[in-house]
């Protein structure tokens, strides 16, 4: 395992599912941990700050050390002092890992201003606002001389990066998630900061209800959330210096780098396109239509399997 021993992490939800195997398996490495949790339902109503106490007590028990911190990510002022709770308590921050989440699953035509509202703002919201806290103050120490070499984990989905249905408000969250990465990966590589994404798949809160998981099987599971871990603690090795702006699907020990937005297919014309023209040629293209292939099939095609719904 890469040795992470007095490196600062911040991992946001980590109070349960994935998030608290980050915490957990950043800790087994060495690192120091905030363990960020607002604690609330999978709709993202309420909080408590239990599920992180309990995170921390484990980490603890384990011999690690952990402080348990219930700021909402998606409050810009919150997660400034969620990034200052890191430097008060452990003299600085070295990784962040943005992971909190919530749904709000509806199909477009039923869905409410609400539930879109709340969706886009704990993820996309949720990564910019800890993310830039961080960044501020990477810049302030690399502009003070000092080598720094920090890391953002952002977490996407299979459902932002290939579209599932029902979850417009979440996929395009998380596809803004994605690109988000790929941009402040170029933005921040001058201070030392690698941006990378997971697209997860593992058993949780959030997959149990709309997934056919089946029961954890004896042995190695594919979908225990320490996969994911896995991924993470490997990023946040100096060695990692660098591996930026990559979008990691992952499904047990399949880990796909993705290739996302390519150049396709071209439609190219001498003359400026005519749109009848244009519409022709599409048509000649696709005659039976054309329809993107959802996210199940996607997943297929990436981790060699994938989930079904229920
Ligand atoms: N489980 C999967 O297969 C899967 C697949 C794709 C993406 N993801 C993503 O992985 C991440 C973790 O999901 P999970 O499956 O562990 O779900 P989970 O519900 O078990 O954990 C999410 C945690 O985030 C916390 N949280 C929610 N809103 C918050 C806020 N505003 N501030 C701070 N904490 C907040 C919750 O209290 C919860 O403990 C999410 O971003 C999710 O979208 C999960």
């Amino acid at each position: 395992m890469p040795n992470l021993t007095g490196k600062i992490a911040i991992v946001t939800g980590a109070g349960r599912g994935i998030g608290r195997a980050h915490a957990l398996a950043l800790a087994a490495a060495g690192a120091n941990v905030v363990v960020n949790d607002l604690g609330g339902s999978l709709a993202g109503e309420g909080a408590d700050l239990t599920p992180a106490q309990q995170v921390v007590e484990e980490i603890r028990a384990a011999g690690g050390e952990a402080v348990a911190d219930g700021e909402n990510v998606a409050d810009f002022a919150g997660a400034g002092r969620l990034v200052q709770h890191a430097v008060d308590e452990f003299g600085r921050l070295d990784i962040l890992v943005n992971n909190a989440g919530i749904l709000r699953d509806r199909m477009l035509v039923n869905m409410t201003e609400d539930e879109w509202d709340a969706v886009i703002n704990v993820h996309l919201k949720g990564h910019f606002a800890p993310t830039q806290h961080a960044a501020a103050s990477w810049r302030e120490r690399s502009k003070a001389g000092e080598e720094v070499r920090a890391r953002v984990i952002n977490t996407s989905s299979p459902s932002g990066v290939f579209g599932n249905v029902g979850q417009a408000n979440y996929g395009a969250a998380k596809a803004g998630i994605a690109a988000f990465t790929l941009i402040v990966a170029q933005e921040l590589g001058r201070y030392g900061v690698t941006v990378n994404c997971v697209a997860p798949n593992a058993r949780t809160r959030m997959t149990e209800d709309t997934f056919d998981m089946g029961e954890a099987p004896e042995g190695h599971d594919p979908l225990d959330p320490s996969n994911i871990s896995t991924v993470v603690v490997a990023l946040s090795a100096d060695e990692a210096q660098g591996i930026t702006g990559q979008v990691f699907h992952i499904w047990g020990s399949a880990v796909n780098a993705l290739r996302g937005w390519s150049s396709g297919e071209l439609f190219e014309s001498e003359e400026p396109w005519q749109a009848d023209a244009l519409l022709t040629q599409l048509r000649e293209r696709w005659p039976e239509g054309v329809a993107p292939r959802g996210m199940v099939e996607s997943m297929q095609a990436v981790g060699g399997r994938s989930l079904s719904t229920k």
